[in-house]
Parts: structure tokens; sequence; C-alpha cells
């Protein structure tokens, strides 16, 4: 069984921590062929690797090595209007290339993430992001433009997700709730993302998969970011990777908390919990909350097995606009996932294949149910606004289903709908019984899990 320590920063790849040379000038450490073999984080994060960031950067797929000169002018000197939020690497600004910049590197909005040299992450995720997402593209995978090394600073350089993360889209306090089709959308990407690392010749274990981890587009389109804490899965004859417990509270299987091995199924564990809180709308822990129900696994789970009790734990705000079959197997999937026995999961391909067929089902209430005075003068207006509410809605779901590039198509494509139309509620189908097996997954559960933001 190989025992893989977590590394300090300082004795992983002690080449980077040369100064760069100045005489070079900014680089373009491009390659567009696919490299034969991924290297992975532990052919170059050992003593005495022959291998240097450069010998890496002919592996990595269409990656820029930016100055910090030019990171300052895309940036406009990191100024504060540009500033996306911080985590616990460090600041991220929003920056625009133009088309002067390179010419092999398109105009485009970007994100630059910033090593905080005084905080509790360091150079090891800064190597992990670049050997993983410079080698591994994939459209759910958040796209590593370049990063800048130059003496001690650290910078990666992302596309740009317009919509920031998802735990901001999904427990925001004003505004629309997250619509079930885009949840859905949500859920079915990011599987995808992480079964393309599963299933690598060399698997990869992500880790951290977290809502704030999740970054939408514009069309919510959903990416997975953040290969700080990913790591190579086990190879050959090994059954898991013995590592020191890194993750965030809520998140981490139980196995993993209480033993430290890591296998891909414990992607699958925290997918399960991110699934949970799609459907419910509730943080995975929250301390404000009474009781059982500070842990959203702890609480949810057992209720997840009955069909009849999975009303009352459906986001309120989704106004009981979804599908119930839908919802029925997303928590029937969402249990298996969140079974404490990591066999017992199913693989991420197999959670795809759940999910995608959840698009299809139409049991879809359109609207809220809307009573219209037969005065036809005095109501135009008011019935007028709630048609075009519902217009919003239905265009937004259909845009969800079909992918942002249709949305145009849609858009002329649209029925006008007739004025003052009645709509009801739809009523649901009545309800089938199914229990799913139990058990019990916290009796083992540890406290001892560490976020990284406080364990280095
Ligand atoms: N490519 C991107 N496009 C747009 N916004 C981004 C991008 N990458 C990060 N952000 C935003 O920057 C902020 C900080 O992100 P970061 O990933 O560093 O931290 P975090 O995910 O909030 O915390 P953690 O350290 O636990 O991962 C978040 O609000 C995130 O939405
Ligand atoms: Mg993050």
């Amino acid at each position: 069984m190989a025992l893989k320590k977590y590394l300090s920063c300082k004795n992983i790849l002690p080449n980077c921590f040369k100064p760069k040379d100045p005489s070079s000038g900014p680089k373009v450490h491009a390659s567009k062929q696919s490299p034969s073999r991924r290297l992975s984080l532990s052919d170059i994060s050992h003593h005495g690797s022959p291998l240097s960031l450069s010998d890496l950067s002919n592996s990595l797929i269409s990656v820029h090595i930016f100055t910090l000169k030019e990171l300052e002018v895309i940036t406009h000197k990191f100024s504060m209007s540009n500033y996306l939020g911080e985590g616990g690497f460090g600041p991220v600004y929003k920056g625009f290339i133009d088309d002067k910049l390179r010419p092999d590197l398109k105009a485009q909005a970007v994100a630059v993430k910033v090593l905080d040299l005084d905080g509790t992450q360091g150079h090891r995720e800064w190597l992990a992001e670049v050997i993983f997402l410079g080698q591994l593209k994939h459209p759910h995978l958040v796209n590593l433009v370049g990063y800048c090394y130059e003496e001690e600073h650290r910078l990666l350089v992302y596309e740009y997700m317009a919509r920031g993360n998802l735990e901001d889209q999904l427990f925001k306090r004003y505004g629309p709730p997250l619509p079930w089709l885009t949840r859905l959308k949500i859920a079915v990407g990011t599987s995808k993302g992480l079964a393309f690392l599963h299933e690598e010749e060399k698997p990869v274990i992500y880790r951290d998969f977290k809502t704030s981890n999740i970054l939408l587009d514009l069309a919510y389109n959903a990416k997975v970011s953040d290969f700080g804490l990913a790591t190579d899965g086990p190879e050959g004859e090994e059954t898991h990777v013995t590592t020191c417990v890194m993750g965030t509270e809520g998140y981490a299987a139980p196995e993993y908390i209480t033993t430290g091995h890591l296998t891909t199924m414990s992607d699958v564990f925290s997918f399960g919990v991110v699934l949970l809180e799609l459907l419910t709308g509730r943080r995975s822990v929250d301390k404000s909350r009474p009781g059982r129900e500070k842990n959203l696994v702890q609480w949810a789970r057992p209720l997840l097995k009955d069909p009849y009790k999975l009303d009352g734990i459906m986001d309120p705000r989704l106004e009981g606009q979804y599908s119930t079959e839908g919802a029925r197997k997303a928590a029937a999937l969402a249990y298996q996932c969140l079974s404490s026995h990591p066999k017992s999961r199913p693989t991420m391909s197999n959670v795809v294949k759940a999910l995608e067929p959840l698009f299809d089902l139409t049991d879809i209430p359109t609207g809220p149910f809307v009573y219209i005075v037969p005065t036809q003068a005095y109501n135009e207006p008011i019935v007028q606004k709630i048609e075009e509410k519902e217009e919003k809605q239905c265009d937004e779901i259909k845009i969800e289903k079909n992918g942002g590039e249709k949305e145009e198509k849609m858009e002329k494509s649209r029925v006008p709908r007739q004025k003052g139309r009645r709509r009801r509620r739809q009523v649901k189908p009545s309800r089938s019984r199914a229990v799913y097996s139990d058990t019990d997954l916290y009796k083992t559960l540890g406290s001892s899990l560490y976020s990284p933001k406080h364990q280095r």
C-alpha cells in the first residue's frame, strides 16, 4: 500500500522556486497536441525528480505562461473594481485579455487567482491546478488559460464564468430561485466532469467537490474548478490511496474521514451531498439550524428513502415546480451516493446515466394558480404581467434543456400566447411507495475533518 504523505510546498518541485530569468520575457508554452502520457503530481512532486516546470509545460494543452506585468495590465493592477471573491488560495480578479496581448490568444474575459503569500495554501495547490487542469480538458472542467510564476508569485488564469459559483446562486437570499431544470442541468454537467476524471487511464480523485467549487457560465453550464486538493487515484493492484484527511466539512466521505483511505467513491459521496443541497436548498452544514438539522446528510438521508416524506424536504423556494418523479429518482440516487459503504455507491458514469433521463420527465407544474376576475378592461395588464412572467420561466426551462447556444433559436420559435388565458397549477400524479434500504451513515463519522483553510 502506497502511503502518500501530504507534502509541504517547500519539498515539491524545488526547481520552481528558482527565480525566473528576466531576459526570457513572456513565453507561450502552449502545446496544441494532446500529450501521449499524462504527467501526474507524483511524477514531479517527489525529491530528486529530474522533471521541472518547463518539462511539465510541454505536456500542457494550450496553456499560456503570463508575466506578472501582463496580469497587472489585464486586471487593472488587481483593482478592487475587478475583485470577484476570495477563497483559501487567495483573491480572484476579473480581467480582460484583448486580441493584441498574444497573437495565438483570442480576446476573452478571464478570472485571475492570486496566491496569498501569507495564506494557508501554497505552491502544492498551485502546482496541482497546473498539472491537472493544464492536461485535462473537458466541457465540464473549468478551462485553465494560463499561469504565472515569478519568484515567489503564483497566479492562475481561468476562463471567466459569468454566474460565479453555485453556492452563491443556490443560497442567495434575494432574487428568483434556481429552477428545477437548471438544478438538474448543473447536477448532470458536474457528474459528467467527475466521471471524466474517474475514467482517465490514471484516475483522478478530485477530493473537494462542493457548491463553491462549481462555476456557472451565462447559460448555467456547470464546470468543476479548484484542483488544489486533486490527487492521482490508486493504480494497479491498489484499492485506495492513503492521504492525510483534507477537504471541507459536510462533504467528505465518512470512511475517508475515519481511515484516510481515498477512492473515487469519496467523490461520489461528495456529489451526493451537492445533489442533496440542490434538492433541498439547504447547506451541507448550517450551524444556525436546530439539532440534527445542522448536518444536511444526517437529517435528510433517512427521509430520502420514503417518497411520502420527500415533498417535506424539497426546497420550499421551488414552490412545488419540479417533476415529482424526477425528484424521487434524484433523491433515490442521492441516497445511494451517500451510502456509508463505498462499494454500495454508484460510479459517476452510472450517476450520469441515472440523471440524464430526468430531463425528459414532463410532470413539472408550469406556474402558480392564477384566478382572473372576468372584467376585461381592469384585468388585462395584470394578466399580461403574469403571462410574461410565465413565458420567461418557460423560456428559461427550454434553454436549460437545450443548452445555451440554442437560446436564440428558441427565442424565435416561441409561440405567441393568447392574452388572458387561464392557467392552473397541475396536480401532481399520485405517488407510489418505494422504500430503499438504510444504513447508519454517521455511526462511524468522526469529527476529525479539517478544512484546507485550517490545516496545512
Ligand atoms: N473562473 C472564474 N470565473 C468567475 N469567478 C470565479 C472564477 N474562479 C473563481 N471565481 C470566484 O472567485 C471567488 C473565490 O473562489 P475560490 O475558488 O478561490 O474560493 P472558494 O471556492 O470560494 O473557496 P475554497 O478556497 O474553499 O475553494 C468565488 O466567489 C468564485 O465564484
Ligand atoms: Mg473554490
